[in-house]
């Protein structure tokens, strides 16, 4: 296999992340954010805000979208980037459901940390 191709690790069931919703998981790489939408779309961003560096897993999701509990800035959960206004642009990472589990890429998660 070669180094690109994604390593999907299982890292919670898809009913650990409440409905409109974060949680927090840790793996080997790091830790990172999910979310869950209300239409059940899970997304995994890094749980710091570009502006200053707020939780954005304690923030509120509507949408497809998660706004900061610091000051109220708007993130795409799909593209990691601020809108309206603002600018700036979380890290994602690819992240699908599985017969009801939550996979991540650990690849791409490393790269994040090396
Ligand atoms: S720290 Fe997130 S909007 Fe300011």
């Amino acid at each position: 296999m070669s180094n690109d191709q994604p390593l999907w690790t299982d890292v919670c069931a898809l009913e650990d992340i409440p409905r409109r919703g974060a949680r927090v998981v840790k793996t080997q790489s790091g830790c990172v954010a999910l979310f869950r939408s209300v239409d059940d779309g899970v997304f995994a961003l890094d749980d710091r805000c570009p502006h200053k560096g707020g939780p954005l897993s304690q923030g509120i999701v509507h949408d497809r979208s998660v706004t900061c509990p610091l000051h109220n800035w708007v993130f795409s959960l799909e593209t990691g980037e601020a809108k309206g206004a603002d600018t700036g642009i979380v890290q994602t990472y690819p992240a699908e459901v599985r017969a009801g589990r939550v996979h991540l890429d650990l690849r791409r998660l490393a790269a994040k940390v090396a």
